[in-house]
C-alpha cells in the first residue's frame, strides 16, 4: 500500500496541468507546512526565524520542468532576487536550485548563461549555490554542467542520490573537483534498471557514500531525517577525527523540527532547506510520496478536523 501511494504521488508530481493550476491558485492543501510562502519577503521572514534558532538555511526558489527560454530567464531572475535579499538582510543562507528551471531541457547554452549570471551575483554576495539533483534522465547532464561550472567557480556544489547504482562511481570520479556535496537517498520514481528498488539497499548505499566522501576529505552535507544516518555520521566523524567544519546535517523545512533543534543544541551545524515560490506543486507531491502520514495531514486540511 505504501509503495502504491508513493508511486501515485510521484506520478502526480510530474503533472503539468496541476502544476499550472497550483501556480494560479496559490499555496493550498496544507502545502504551507513544507513551503515557506510565495514571495521573497515570506522566505526572508522564515530564514530570520531559523537563523535566530542557530540554524543555517539553503533557500530554494521553487521551479522545475519549464518550457521556454523566457521562463528559464524569469526563474534565474527569481534566484538572483533571493540572493540579493540574503545579502541585504545579512542572512545565513545559501541557495539551492534545479537545472530544469534554468533551461536544462532547452539547451546547454541557455542553462549555462543563466547559471553564470546567478553565480556572478552569488559571488558578490558571498552566497554558496547548490544544484539539486533531479530524475535519473537528467543526472549525467546535471553532473556535466556542474563540472563545467565548478572549474569556473568555487561557491558551487551539487547533490548525489544513494538510490542510484552509479553513485559510488560518481563520488570517486568527482573527487578530483574537491566538491561540496549534499548526499541524499533520492526523491524521484526510478526504474530498477538504474536504482535500488529496496529501501534497505538505498540506506546502506547512503552510509557507503557518506563514508567515501568524508574520508576523501571533502565537505559533506548529510541530508536525511533518518536517525540511523545521523548516528552513523556522528560515529564516523568521531572515529576519524573529522572536523565540524567539514560536514553538516541538512533537513527539509517543516520536517522533524524538534530533531533539527536537538542537533543544534548538540553543537552540530544544521542547515534547513527552505522552499518558497508559486511553483510548489511538484515539491509538495514528492513530500507526500515520502510519507503516508503527510497525506492524512493534507486530508485533514481539505476536509476539516
Ligand atoms: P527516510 O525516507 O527513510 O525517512 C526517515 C524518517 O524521516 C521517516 O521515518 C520520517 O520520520 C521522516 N521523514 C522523511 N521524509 C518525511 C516527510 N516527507 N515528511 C515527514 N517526515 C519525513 N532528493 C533528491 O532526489 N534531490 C535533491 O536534490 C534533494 N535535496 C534534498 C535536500 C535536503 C536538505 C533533504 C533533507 C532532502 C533532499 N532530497 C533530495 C530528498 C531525499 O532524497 C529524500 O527523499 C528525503 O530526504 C527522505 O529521505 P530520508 O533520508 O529523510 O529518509
Amino acid at each position: 500500500m505504501e509503495r502504491l501511494l508513493r508511486n501515485f504521488f510521484l506520478f502526480l508530481s510530474k503533472n503539468r496541468f496541476f502544476t499550472k493550476l497550483a501556480k494560479k491558485y496559490g499555496l493550498r492543501f496544507g502545502a504551507g507546512k513544507f513551503v515557506a510562502g510565495e514571495t521573497v519577503p515570506d522566505a526572508v521572514k522564515t530564514i530570520q526565524q531559523l537563523n535566530d534558532k542557530g540554524m543555517a538555511v539553503t533557500i530554494d526558489h521553487l521551479g522545475e520542468f519549464i518550457d521556454s527560454k523566457e521562463e528559464a530567464r524569469e526563474a534565474a531572475d527569481g534566484c538572483i532576487d533571493a540572493i540579493k535579499a540574503i545579502g541585504e538582510h545579512k542572512l545565513d543562507s545559501q541557495l539551492s536550485l534545479k537545472l530544469t528551471s534554468m533551461g536544462l531541457d532547452i539547451s546547454d547554452e541557455v542553462v549555462l548563461e543563466n547559471m553564470r549570471r546567478i553565480l556572478g551575483v552569488a559571488e558578490q554576495e558571498g552566497v554558496f549555490v547548490t544544484i539539486d539533483m533531479e530524475d535519473f534522465d537528467r543526472c549525467e547532464k546535471t553532473l556535466e554542467i556542474f563540472k563545467k561550472l565548478r572549474s569556473e567557480f568555487d561557491h558551487i556544489g551539487t547533490v548525489l542520490q544513494s538510490y542510484l547504482y552509479r553513485t559510488v562511481e560518481d563520488i570517486k570520479e568527482l573527487d578530483q573537483y574537491n566538491p561540496n556535496l549534499r548526499l541524499v537517498k533520492g526523491a524521484y520514481k526510478e526504474s530498477p534498471k538504474v536504482a535500488f528498488p529496496d529501501k534497505k539497499d538505498v540506506d546502506e548505499n547512503l552510509k557507503k557514500i557518506i563514508r567515501l566522501h568524508m574520508l576523501n576529505g571533502n565537505y559533506t552535507a548529510v541530508a536525511s531525517h533518518d536517525d540511523s544516518m545521523i548516528e552513523y555520521t556522528k560515529q564516523l566523524v568521531e572515529e576519524n577525527n573529522i572536523s565540524k567544519d567539514l560536514f553538516e546535517f541538512q533537513m527539509l523545512y517543516g520536517i522533524r523540527v524538534e530533531r533539527q533543534e536537538e542537533l543544534v543544541n548538540e553543537g552540530y551545524k544544521m542547515r534547513v532547506y527552505v522552499p518558497y515560490g508559486n511553483d510548489w506543486y511538484g515539491y509538495f507531491m514528492r513530500r507526500l510520496a515520502e510519507r503516508p502520514a503527510n497525506v492524512a495531514f493534507v486530508l485533514k486540511g481539505v476536509f476539516g478536523k
